[in-house]
């Protein structure tokens, strides 16, 4: 088997979690290393928790480097009421084997691009784009060497869920969404759009904790976490009743996992996009805009049933 080498730039985040089991408990991969930024929760606690994912995983021997703890020019902005003050919804994890091999996220991306042939290594992109901005703006001609940026981000054709037009992502830092576009690299998009198909529903977490193992159990923890934020959340916001309880917990970063293993399961379209960085309602926004010049290949579909089926053998495997 040819695997494929990626770095993983990442916000965990509970679904960033998820999406960092799948990737490690698939053969495909093979993941160089983990960089971290802010976006759920801030950049030590990003951080740490990519330590703790990988310390479960018992692969403390990948080097997490921190990177960005603020957006280009704004300031961060954290999701904590969904992913918890620890980023993780309290779930239970054994704490990072060592400290960061580095802070510089930028620089190590840097290194890992130039030490291996052009179009050869993914970068996965799980939260905002902070640091890959500050790689295509800092050293341009090594960006480009990357095979592809897959990044998950956006609401093309649905509504956001930070505001109705933005997904965090970019809503977290749409300059960086912006730089990323601009720049002409391969970028690969998995919006709103199919992440939210992508549902894991109470009863397929229970069943994926009937399961038994570790991952199972702390994938099955994770998506309980969620929920019962989520609830609580819309509760202090003043939801109606009905409204509280959310179907399920969409596996939004798990997605670009998914997408890298099984391509076929995705259908994707080359859109003109423009993104709203004007500080109004629309701000953080993906717009399909014929008049733009900058084009990213957008999954605007997915094989829903099989994607879960994928997502819960990779979550199954210890
Ligand atoms: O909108 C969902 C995205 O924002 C996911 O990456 C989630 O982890 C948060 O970063
Ligand atoms: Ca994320």
């Amino acid at each position: 088997m040819t695997q494929l080498p990626v770095i993983i730039d990442t916000d965990p985040g509970l679904d960033d979690a998820l999406a960092l089991i799948i990737a490690l408990r698939s053969p495909e991969l093979d993941v160089v290393g983990v960089t971290t930024v802010a976006g759920n929760i801030g950049l030590s606690t990003t951080t740490r928790n990519a330590g703790r994912m990988l310390a479960l995983l018992g692969r403390s021997d990948i080097k997490v480097v921190s990177g960005a703890a603020e957006p280009l020019r704004r300031p961060h902005l954290d999701a904590a009421e969904i992913h918890g003050g620890d980023g993780i919804g309290g779930v239970a994890l054994p704490e990072p084997a060592a400290a960061p091999a580095g802070t510089d996220a930028v620089g190590y991306l840097r290194d890992e691009l130039e030490k291996r042939p052009a179009g050869s290594l993914r970068i996965m992109a799980l939260g905002p784009l902070t640091n890959i901005a500050h790689l295509i703006l800092e050293h341009p001609e090594t960006a480009a060497r990357a095979e592809s940026i897959v990044a998950m981000g956006g609401a093309v054709r649905d509504r956001g869920n930070v505001t109705a037009a933005a997904e965090f992502n970019v809503w977290a830092d749409p300059e960086a969404y912006d730089v990323v576009l601009r720049s002409g690299l391969p970028f690969v998009l998995a919006p709103l759009d199919v992440t939210r198909k992508v549902l894991a529903t109470p009863d397929w977490s229970g069943r994926l904790d009937a399961v038994g193992g570790p991952l199972a159990e702390v994938a099955a923890q994770m998506i309980r976490a969620y929920l019962a934020n989520i609830e609580a959340m819309r509760t202090a916001k003043g939801f109606p009743e009905a409204e509280r309880k959310a179907t399920g917990f969409p596996l939004h970063d798990p997605c670009v996992m998914l997408h890298a293993l099984a391509p076929e399961l995705f259908s994707i379209e080359r859109l003109p996009l423009r993104i709203v960085c004007d500080r109004s309602d629309a701000d953080g926004a993906t717009v399909i805009d014929p008049a733009s010049t900058f084009f990213a290949d957008v999954m605007t579909g997915v094989k829903s049933d099989e994607a879960l089926a994928l997502a819960f053998d990779r979550l199954s495997r210890g």
